[in-house]
């Protein structure tokens, strides 16, 4: 590198703001390039000495002039540099204005102002509003804005930003509106969107009988796409008041549907932008896991509406503050819109597969983070998911209706403010007389803790003992950590299967939560639990509902895990002891391989899960299709110390030949008794329906192709629905054959024109199994939908590519990395947050067998050698190599 590294900055190094922003008047002044003049009304905050410098934060704009109080500075009155611009000493209250030129048509990272598509729009958190104008770009620093808006008539008839529109005019092909946004606001929750866009109007009528108007703004002919979104907004809306007594503060609600945009979507006040993956859905063109997301997505920006925006963040350190809350009041909608557990057991997937992971990377680091050098590289799954079981804990230790309450003070004594993790946590202990002293080091110490169990059944004595340990790991900067309080749940089963009422002898806190089953809090590196009067030994259900983002080594036995599968009465742990026993199948064939021998599997796991299978007609489908479905390979990786690509993907492969077949023409059997009997419908009976059919298809891929590949083409022929058609696609994916080519082909045929669909149609390519794959992609990036400058392609074909080919990625000719190493410098280019995230897939290169480790540490050394790397991509590669 020849220009100086980025500097991290510390959580410790928090100090007030000299000066506040109590107003701002803006004028974006649309054209060529963008002209942007911002009237500040600029207060020195008292409890900082005076006579302070004014630093403002401004990037990529040009500087045309600046007033102070009505007058002009010069070039001698202050400087102005690459990040920003320094005025040595103002008056304690004044007005200052700037004028500024930016381009945001040029703008590839897509923060600040930039084009997407037709339109022009923003993205501002983190810190993307001093790319727009200079600015005190921090979110303790809150001011009402007015904006006004100048544009072309024809090219940009919708002119839109934050709160309510006061005034407007038209003079030739001109025009203007001027908004007003009265609620005080931190600049990263400012938005602004001017285009040809299309409304799609609804009401929503709150509790106490004020009508909010709901507004889309979609491209033209999308109008019919946005049904889905508008519902899951009213439900939303519905939801928040029932459960926390939250209604809707302002008169609209807008939400616009971006298609180049960096993540899923933006909570600014009363002005939502949506990566338009989240927004548009119809039967045809729409999965069932897209409604899925389209409703948890809107939910999420909804319920930001207070946690985050009502009450926000004192700096970016404290980000896990508005975002887990959001996400845990997002999972607690979306669980209540009918999935229920089987969504629990997706999340806990989900954050097994990313979040884990991460916690074990170079990246680690906790919830609340300590230092950071670009903010947006935080945006990740530990603030977000792990933050949100953090955040599920409390809820479990204090009881649902103390936890809401709690929130709900929170929300009353915070109103208007900015605040941190800490305000929060003291709001709750306060509010329950819970003690939550030792349960803050969640938020301080990284990495994922282990729970060892072990245990003692003495039959003369008749006392069952369990015998806890907890460990966390060491993490970058942080080793010898302290024990943590974590809750665990459990419940014991007695030998018919009945759960047995309990009695726990322990010195640990114990809260019962029914006659047979009990919260304990874990507290110190051992803890033990004695169950006296247990005439024989039970099976012990532990970490029920995932009471604790922990490893778990259970006690268990195969045959106990047999047993729980049968009989646990709590879904997640009956689906978690299946996952074990898969995972111990699994580990064991990779053990296998590795010395050269074939993988050989118990008798007993085929009857226990065909024995699952028979129960396919059951009313729990989803339920089962999640029992059915094998630990991923980023999972079983993710067990060992040193991961043999070949041998993970082998092992997994070869367990999924050992169950097919033991489920043999059952199979077929259950993939004919569960096609659809009607037309399509999107409720929690027919989603767990298609899904276990989808499970099916899975395991006879393996089982019987070319039955499968009969199947998979009258299933495409037939389907009158995106989820049968993509589930026919994806069934037949690592198949190779005619089959799969012209049910490809024709895919492309009919699809073309929506990027949205053609991005499944690009990811199921992306991650096929095959020998020519790296060729295939570069095919791909040569479709003509494809472009480097739009996130949801590049994640479809690259990112994709990342995450769910193994073999592909890991290939041992170091191709893989190589391409990944090649567009992530190309991408690096245009969109640092695009390209950071891409590269994670080499940062755990020490895990690896040596002859991998090497060509992964390679490709990092090389793009860390190119130089001009985007902060984001620097802080990664740099803290990988590190
Ligand atoms: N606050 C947004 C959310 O609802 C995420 C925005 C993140 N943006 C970014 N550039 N890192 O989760
Ligand atoms: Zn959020």
């Amino acid at each position: 590198m020849t220009a100086a590294a980025p500097q991290p900055k510390y959580r410790k190094d928090y100090t007030a703001p000299d000066y506040f922003i109590r107003h701002i008047d803006m004028t974006v002044d649309i054209g060529e390039t963008t002209e942007v003049e911002a009237l500040l009304d600029i207060e020195r905050n008292p409890d900082r000495p005076s006579g302070q410098p004014l630093q403002l934060d401004g990037e990529n704009m040009k500087l045309l002039s600046i007033e102070l109080d009505g007058k002009f500075l010069t070039e001698a009155d202050f400087e102005v540099h690459a990040k920003g611009l320094n005025i040595p000493s103002l008056p304690d209250r004044c007005q200052l204005r700037t004028r500024v030129v930016i381009d945001p048509h040029n703008n590839t990272a897509l923060e600040g102002l930039y084009r997407s598509g037709d339109i022009l729009c923003t993205q501002c958190e983190a810190e993307g509003f001093r790319h727009i104008t200079y600015y005190l770009d921090r979110p303790d620093v809150m001011a009402s804005f007015r904006t006004t808006i100048k544009a072309d008539r024809s090219t940009y008839p919708v002119l839109l930003s934050n709160g309510n529109p006061i005034a407007e005019d038209a003079e030739g092909d001109r025009h203007w509106i001027t908004w007003d946004d009265p609620h005080p606001k931190p600049c990263y929750l400012f938005a602004l969107v001017a285009g040809d866009l299309a409304r799609v109007e609804d009401t929503y009528t709150t509790a106490s009988g004020r009508d909010v108007a709901l507004r889309f703004y979609v491209d033209h002919g999308n109008e019919s796409r946005c049904t889905h979104a508008m519902q899951s907004l009213k439900a939303a809306m519905a939801w928040d008041e029932r459960v926390y007594g939250l209604e809707y503060d302002l008169d609209v609600y807008m939400v616009v549907a971006v298609s180049a945009f960096n993540m899923g979507a933006m909570e600014n006040k009363g002005l939502n932008l949506f990566n338009d993956r989240f927004v548009l859905a119809d039967d045809t063109s729409a999965t069932d896991e897209d409604y899925i997301h389209i409703e948890d997505v809107i939910g999420h920006e909804y319920f930001h509406n207070y946690t985050g925006n009502r009450v926000t963040l004192r700096d970016w350190f404290q980000l896990s503050l508005k975002e887990s809350l959001t996400v845990f009041r997002e999972q607690s909608f979306s669980a209540d819109q009918g999935l229920g557990a089987v969504k629990r057991i997706g999340e806990v997937r989900q954050l097994r597969r990313v979040q884990f992971p991460e916690d074990a990377s170079p990246m680690a680091h906790p919830v609340r983070p300590e230092s950071y050098i670009e903010m947006n590289n935080f945006y990740t799954p530990t603030v977000y998911e792990k933050g949100a079981q953090v955040i599920g804990m409390m809820h479990t230790i204090l009881g649902d209706a103390a936890f809401v309450h709690a929130v709900q003070e929170y929300l009353e004594k915070f109103d208007g403010q900015a605040v941190t993790i800490e305000d929060f946590v003291a709001t709750l202990e306060q509010s329950s007389g819970q003690d939550l002293q030792q349960f803050r080091l969640w938020y301080s110490q990284a990495g994922t803790p282990r729970l060892t169990v072990t245990e003692h059944y003495d039959a003369d004595a008749q006392v069952y003992e369990l015998v806890i340990k907890q460990h966390v790991p060491d993490t970058p900067g942080q080793k010898n950590k302290q024990p943590m309080h974590i809750p665990l749940v459990l419940g014991l089963l007695d030998d018919s299967g009945q759960p047995v009422s309990l009695d726990i002898e322990t010195a640990a806190e114990v809260t019962p939560q029914s006659p047979t089953q009990a919260l304990v809090h874990l507290r110190e590196t051992e803890t033990t639990l004695r169950f006296p009067n247990r005439p024989s030994r039970p099976v012990v259900s532990l970490l029920r509902g995932f009471s604790a983002p922990v490893k778990l080594d259970l006690p268990h036995d195969k045959s106990d895990l047999h047993f729980l599968v049968r009989h646990d009465v709590d879904p997640f742990s009956r689906w978690d002891a299946g996952q074990t026993l898969l995972l111990r199948a699994a580990l064991e064939a990779e053990q296998a391989l590795r010395a050269g021998n074939a993988p050989a599997f118990d008798e007993a796991l085929g009857e226990t899960f065909s024995a699952l299978l028979e129960t396919a007609g059951s009313d729990d489908q989803a339920l089962l299709a999640e029992m059915l479905a094998l630990p991923g390979e980023t999972y079983i990786a993710e067990q060992l110390d040193v991961v043999d690509p070949d041998a993970v993907v082998g092992a997994y492969q070869a367990l999924r030949q050992y169950l097919a077949g033991a489920m043999g023409e059952h199979l077929k059997a259950a993939y004919e008794a569960l096609r659809p009997g009607g037309a399509y419908r999107i409720d929690a009976g027919s989603i767990g329906r298609r899904r276990l059919q989808r499970q099916v298809m899975d395991y006879l891929a393996a089982y019987d192709p070319d039955a499968l590949a009969g199947y998979c083409w009258q299933q495409y022929d037939k389907a009158d629905n995106m989820t049968d058609t993509i589930g026919a696609l994806a069934a037949i994916n690592d198949l190779p054959g005619d089959t799969r080519e012209q049910l490809f082909a024709d895919f492309e045929q009919r699809w073309r024109e929506n990027h949205l669909v053609m991005d499944k149609w690009l990811r199921l390519q992306s991650t096929a199994r095959r020998d020519d794959i790296l060729e295939r992609l570069e095919q791909l990036m040569q479709h003509p939908i494809f472009s480097l400058r739009n996130p949801n392609r590049v994640r479809a074909v690259i990112g994709a590519f990342t995450v769910d080919n193994m073999p592909g990625l890991h290939r041992i000719d170091g191709s893989g990395y190589r391409f990944v190493a090649d567009y992530t410098l190309k991408i690096d280019q245009l969109n640092g947050q695009l390209s950071a995230r891409l590269v994670s897939c080499l940062t755990r290169w020490r895990r690896y067998e040596p002859q991998r480790r090497q060509l992964m540490r390679a490709e990092l050394e090389r793009i860390q050698q190119a130089g001009n790397l985007s902060s984001n991509l620097y802080e990664i590669v740099s803290k990988s190599l590190a």
